[in-house]
């Protein structure tokens, strides 16, 4: 097991990139995979979560080679998939397994889905169920994996009601969909991240948006398309958080993907005073980019509205240490999913917040955070080897008169594997023992 510490650091400064979005990443791999011809990605994520993503379709026979820094996938068109001699594993990966499990229960051969233990312990009935209602055998340890997914069931298209806003789910139904017979529809409480809409756009499947709604009809075909994927806004905001912080900051960010449904992130940490410009707007391949530059700011506590919940999901851990450091006191509320993420982010949270001192109250469905100065932490955070919670105590050292060390951090390279590196780059100080 790898711990970090994470010592106190006076100013930040610099300019650099963070690695590919993870979401964009999977999916090129997922839609490459099953299109027809020769898909090329330049900036993919080279995170073990996406290792997984391109492990398990080329164990279903889909040639992805590297070159010259580039992804090179052989599609298979959507039938060409060969049934897997194993399992397959998809270790920390719940984008991985929920929607590679749209595509799998369509498939003419048996197959199974594994992941690591803390994916072994996430809810996978908000899939089973409505894939189910498609014509799909899946079978589970009581709604968690593993899935034991059948092949040779027809599928056929619904109109689906999410009872929950996510992408995940979203985004299975429809790759299900490409299978089904008919249409297939979902619709969603409130907005969640369109990446596999819009690159379904782009590989030439036609997929129609109309408010919360999208359809989409079976038995299409996907066309190779090149793809750059841009700098994960979810990567960026550890940086974002860190220079917001920091009594001395002045940091760039380039490149990364602000599509409006994932900047909820920016318009929290505006709310609370924080000091973000964006610039160089430009789009590429049906996605949004700008480059970032953040400064110190004195922050101050909030009430975070709700509706911002789904478009900032993955940015709480690093939110709640920007609460911890504003003035007052921050609320959030309607955010149960959180509970259900690699860890229990807003349980995990509080214990890591007080084990620094921070007054917290945990909610059933959120946090109330009661902004302060860091005392002596009273022992080593425990990550419960959640990235997001390890990068998030890492960042915290920014306002710390000690030093912080985090348990249990093997699990940062599911998603930013140069952090450290970036991390001391712009200033902070941190090191992996
Ligand atoms: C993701 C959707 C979100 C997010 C996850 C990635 C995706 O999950 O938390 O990290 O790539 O579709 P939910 O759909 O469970 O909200």
């Amino acid at each position: 097991m790898t711990n970090f510490i994470a010592k106190p650091a006076n100013s930040l400064s610099g300019n650099v990139k963070v690695p590919g979005d993870k979401s964009i990443s999977h999916r090129s791999i997922m839609l490459g995979s099953i299109a027809r011809g020769v898909t090329e990605v330049s900036g993919l994520l080279e995170g073990d979560d996406v290792t997984s993503t391109i492990e398990a379709f080329r164990s279903m026979g889909v040639d992805i080679k590297r070159n010259n820094g580039k992804i090179i996938i052989n599609g298979v068109g959507v039938d060409g998939l060969k049934k897997p001699a194993k399992p397959l594993y998809v270790g920390n990966s719940g984008t991985s397994m929920r929607l590679m499990s749209g595509i799998l229960a369509a498939q003419s051969f048996d197959s199974e889905l594994r992941g690591d233990e803390s994916l072994s312990g996430r809810p996978m009935d908000r899939i089973i169920k409505p894939l189910t209602e498609m014509g799909a055998t899946i079978t589970s340890n009581d709604s968690k994996p593993p899935l034991k997914i059948s092949g040779n069931q027809q599928l056929k298209g619904i109109s689906y009601d999410m009872p929950i806003a996510s992408a995940q789910v979203k985004s299975c139904l429809l790759l299900a969909g490409i299978y089904a017979e008919g249409n297939t529809c979902v619709s969603e409480p409130a907005p969640t991240r369109n990446h596999t809409e819009n690159m379904l756009r782009g590989f030439g499947y036609k997929v129609n948006t109309k408010e919360n709604k999208m359809c989409l009809s079976g038995h299409g075909e996907l066309k190779a398309n090149n793809i750059e994927v841009p700098g994960d806004i979810s990567s960026a905001a550890f940086f974002m958080v860190a220079a917001s912080i920091s009594k001395n900051a002045d940091i760039t960010l380039n490149s990364v993907n602000v599509n409006p449904t994932r900047t909820g992130v920016i318009d929290i940490l505006r709310l609370m005073g924080a000091n973000i410009e964006l610039s160089n707007h430009r789009e590429i391949g049906g996605e949004l980019l700008a480059d970032f530059r953040i400064q110190s700011a004195e922050l101050i506590g909030i009430n975070i509205p709700e509706e911002l919940v789904p478009l900032a999901i993955d940015e709480f851990p690093a939110i709640f240490i920007a609460a911890s450091c504003a003035k007052g006191e921050t609320t959030l509320s309607g955010a149960k999913e959180l509970r259900v993420k690699e860890s229990d982010r807003i349980q995990v949270m509080a214990d890591g917040l007080k084990t620094l001192g921070i007054e917290c109250k945990v909610l059933d469905d959120g946090i109330k955070i009661f902004g302060g100065e860091y005392l002596k932490p009273s022992g080593a955070i425990k990550s419960h080897h959640d990235h997001r919670i390890s990068m998030s105590f890492a960042v915290a050292s920014i306002r710390s008169k000690f030093d912080i060390e985090i348990e249990g951090v093997d699990n940062v390279k599911t998603s930013f594997p140069n952090f450290v590196e970036l991390a001391n780059y712009i200033g902070m100080d941190l090191q992996e023992v």
